[in-house]
């Protein structure tokens, strides 16, 4: 009786902490244009609409420093997505999402670098 107490308590433990670590992790943001998107984890990408999406399609097979790192046109960042596409094994992204994820790296990303990693 008393061990099957103290799981109970365990468990409801458990509960409350995800249930906020959650609530404390996401964030709505929003571009001047009116679009928003809710952030939970983009590792060290710009937290700016279009990061969720960029992260969870281009962390599948390595690390986001290795987009950060890098200072694109748009133009620049085509390229390597169809390079990622035709020689990396990437699964080709639907054009709005595509598009999207262009906008977030050429902005973000672009020749100025303005968020290089500072590492
Ligand atoms: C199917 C796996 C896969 C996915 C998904 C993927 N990549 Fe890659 N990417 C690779 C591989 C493999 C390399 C080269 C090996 C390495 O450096 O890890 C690479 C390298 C890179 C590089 C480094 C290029 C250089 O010159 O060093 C960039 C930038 C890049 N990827 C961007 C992206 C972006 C942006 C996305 C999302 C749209 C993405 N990748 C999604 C597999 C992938």
């Amino acid at each position: 009786m008393e061990n099957r107490d103290v799981h109970l308590l365990l468990a409801m433990v458990l509960t409350a902490t995800v249930g906020s670590g959650v609530a404390y992790a996401q964030t709505i943001v929003t571009d001047d244009q009116g679009n928003s998107e809710v952030i939970y984890d983009v590792g060290s990408l710009y937290p700016a609409v279009g990061a969720q999406l960029t992260y969870d399609y281009c962390t599948a097979c390595h690390s986001e420093m290795i987009i950060a790192q890098q200072g694109q046109t748009r133009e620049g960042w085509d390229e390597i997505l169809v390079w990622m596409v035709e020689e990396m094994g990437m699964s080709e992204i639907e054009e709005e999402y595509r598009d999207q994820i262009l906008d977030y790296l050429a902005t973000h990303y672009g020749p100025d670098r303005p968020h290089f990693p500072d590492n």
